[in-house]
């Protein structure tokens, strides 16, 4: 049986996963609203077919509880995907993480072995040198291993059931047998590694994929710079490539209004920060995260290019991706936090999904929400494509509009 704490994202794909393998399930939040919706039977975010892997496995062998005590004590697995979300100096804020294992560890009194598994994006050296000695120090009959979790919001469901690969982050034998028993029938190549290499791998992927975005957004400002340049079109030539293979990677290797979303920039910050803590300054990701800081104010300035503040402005997609409603750190609040301090106030905004949780994100954020990328282009002087979604490819044809593609999409 397996516990899960934290139903976001990760955790109900990881709680709705584990049910559908046929094993009983307990998943545990805080978010009292969460819960509910997901009682109901319905979604709190916006995440393809997840919908109806729940209402195949709630209350059948998922069950969202309050009882934690019930759920640990029968359970040999606690899974943890809880956030780890901006902490000091861009370190990862652990906070959730260790209030969760303390739940756990205070709702057991018997001396069966359980296996605590970090889920969470946590840096290299946390699970060694933090949550072990710190489980350890409770005396209680814990494992603890990490597993972490590589799928991408939008597919969570197939990233997660069809993984690439499982990495274990394990000390001792028996979590190891342990873990490897529950994945077996996934059928999917399992690599036990020590705890630290199991954090680091999950860094080196999320580090890359920000390095190339980075790079792609440095390139088409140097395109900018030179001039007489069709950026997109020179892009989609590169990945003519046979070296690429037609791999998906290729959309990392395009540029666009920066990396954003829950994980690529704070865990980019993390992995910098420990590692500055721990004596190296690693120079590439610095700058990484520096043109990606910077990549918001440039766009505004090309949006804004000839315009007085007068003018009105419409912003197509608010989300940090297509098809997601997830609006955490989203280029798109950057950009018109950067209009607003060149002077432009009039600001009109449409996303497919997205526009209650930005509203709801981004109270500060003063705008003109529309129900359409239709009334924001009337509504506008120019219109500045911020996310990919497919339905905005229409202004492919509109010619009486300044239409400035940040995304390189037409
Ligand atoms: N979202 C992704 O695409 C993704 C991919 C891979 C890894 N991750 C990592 O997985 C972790 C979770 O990410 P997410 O996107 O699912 O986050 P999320 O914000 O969607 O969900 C986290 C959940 O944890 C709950 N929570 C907080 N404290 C708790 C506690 N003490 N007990 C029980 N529940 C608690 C919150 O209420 C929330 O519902 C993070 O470390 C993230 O970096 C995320």
């Amino acid at each position: 049986m397996v516990t899960v704490f934290g139903l976001g994202f990760v955790g109900l794909t990881t709680a709705l996963g584990f049910a559908h393998l046929g094993y009983k399930v307990y998943g545990i939040d805080v978010d009292e609203e969460r819960k509910n919706t997901l009682r109901h039977g319905e979604l709190p975010f916006y995440e393809p077919y997840m919908d109806e892997v729940l209402t195949e496995h709630l209350d059948k062998n998922f069950f969202v509880t309050d009882d934690i005590k019930k759920a640990v004590s029968e359970s040999e697995y606690i899974y943890y995907c809880v956030g780890t979300p901006y902490g000091k100096n861009g370190s990862a804020n652990l906070e959730y993480l260790f209030s969760a294992i303390d739940m756990a560890s205070n709702a057991v009194d018997d001396d069966k072995f359980r296996v605590m598994v970090i889920k969470s994006t946590v840096p290299p050296s946390t699970t060694a040198e933090k949550v072990y000695p710190y489980v350890k120090a409770k005396n209680k009959n814990f494992g603890v291993a990490n597993n972490p979790e590589f799928l991408r919001e939008g597919y969570c469901w197939k990233d997660f059931i069809e993984a690439d690969r499982i990495v274990l982050g394990c000390n001792d034998e028996k979590s190891k047998e342990m873990l490897i028993k529950l994945y077996e029938p996934m059928n999917i190549p399992i690599k036990c590694v020590s705890h630290s290499t199991g954090e680091f791998i999950k860094y080196l992927s999320n580090t890359l994929l920000a390095t190339l975005i980075s790079y792609s957004n440095e390139m088409s400002q140097v395109a900018d710079a030179i001039g007489g340049i069709e950026i997109g079109e020179a892009f989609k030539i590169l990945h003519m490539d046979k070296r690429w293979n037609n791999c998906n990677m290729t959309s990392y290797v395009y540029p666009g209004c920066g990396y954003g979303g829950y994980c690529l920039p704070k865990d980019t910050c993390a992995l910098y920060s420990q590692s500055e803590a721990k004596g190296f300054s690693p120079q590439i990701l610095k700058n990484v995260i520096n043109t990606n800081e910077k990549i918001s104010r440039a766009i505004a300035e090309k949006i804004a290019k000839g315009l007085d503040n007068s003018a009105k402005i419409g912003i197509l997609g608010l989300s940090f991706k297509p098809n997601s409603d997830d609006v955490r750190d989203t280029p798109a609040a950057k950009i018109i936090k950067e209009l607003n301090a060149l002077g432009y106030k009039n600001i009109y905004a449409y996303d497919p999904i997205a526009n209650a949780e930005f509203k709801r994100r981004y109270p500060e954020i003063n705008i003109e929400y529309k129900e359409s990328a239709k009334a924001v282009s009337d509504s506008s002087d120019v219109i500045a494509i911020v996310t990919a979604w497919d339905e905005f490819k229409v202004f492919k044809h509109v010619k009486d509009k300044k239409i400035i593609d940040c995304r390189y999409m037409l």
